[in-house]
């Protein structure tokens, strides 16, 4: 059947693969064709994700991707890849005045430094199939807007946003392509492990154009899209989902 968005015969890796958005790319890059090597470093979350795929090649190999040890472990056991979601990532509210140089490294340890090491690994490990597409996912946070408390977690995403443009130029001579998307709010767990009050998540769903927040699979179609042939002529992007709130 005649589908430009299928990734049939493509193999991908997701990071953050254990739970909320992670999750849902792989499970829907399955549903979608692909063979997905999934990872994060909580086995049994990783193992439910796993054993929700869809038939097809997969692999889930446990891994910290921001100690050197666990990053080579996993490059090292790696098929060669024609798409690598680049997902795993930690919000931190903190204020400006709070901020220690601890939080700054724990912050861009696992949101900025492990996409781009694993990056240059994947390339110098010789990982990456001719036209592989690289997808980040960044935030609308540290773009187009940020939030009280959210310095960090956005200059964590805002160098991303960066490095996807220029990393987008440094490989299209090898067809590999670069993108980013750029959710707003996603009804996942990262914002329910006491950072953010339930008071805050009602007055914050009323900022939304649409009146609800994302669900994780609305980032996974976007995703397959940037992984599959129907967007072979896009690099550099920031693809912003987010329910019109950066509208207003
Ligand atoms: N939810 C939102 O509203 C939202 C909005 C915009 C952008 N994002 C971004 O979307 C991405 C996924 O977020 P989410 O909402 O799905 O959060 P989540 O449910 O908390 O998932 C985060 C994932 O990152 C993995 N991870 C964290 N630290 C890791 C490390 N050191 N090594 C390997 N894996 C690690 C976690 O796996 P383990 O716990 O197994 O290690 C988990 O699978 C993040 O980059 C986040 O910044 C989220």
């Amino acid at each position: 059947m005649y589908n430009p968005f299928s990734l049939q015969g493509k193999t991908v890796l997701v990071t953050g693969a254990s739970s909320g958005i992670g999750r849902a790319v792989a499970v829907e890059c399955a549903k979608m064709g692909a063979n997905v090597v999934i990872t994060g470093r909580n086995t049994e979350r990783l193992n439910e994700t796993f054993l929700a795929l869809a038939a097809g090649e997969h692999l889930q190999i446990v891994a910290d991707i921001t100690t050197e040890s666990g990053i080579n472990s996993l490059v090292e056991n790696l098929p060669k890849l024609d798409g690598c979601v680049n997902n795993a990532g930690i919000a931190q509210p903190l204020l400006v005045q709070q901020i220690e140089k601890q939080d700054i490294n724990e912050v861009f340890d696992i949101n900025t430094f492990a996409p781009i090491v694993l990056t240059q690994k994947l390339l110098s490990n010789k990982k990456l199939n001719k036209k592989a597409s690289l997808v980040f996912t960044s935030s609308i946070s540290g773009v187009y807007c940020s939030a009280i408390g959210g310095s960090l977690y956005s200059a964590s995403k805002a160098a991303i946003n960066g490095f996807i443009k220029g990393a987008a130029l440094d490989l299209a001579g090898r067809e590999i392509r670069v993108n980013s998307v750029n959710p707003g709010l996603i009804a996942t767990n990262i914002f329910s492990e006491g950072t953010v009050t339930a008071e805050q998540l009602d007055e914050e769903i009323k900022r939304y154009p649409l009146r609800r927040f994302g669900k994780p699979e609305e980032v996974a179609y976007a995703v397959i899209y940037l992984l599959s042939a129907a967007s072979e002529w896009v690099t550099g992007t920031n693809l912003k989902i987010d329910g019109g709130f950066t509208l207003l």
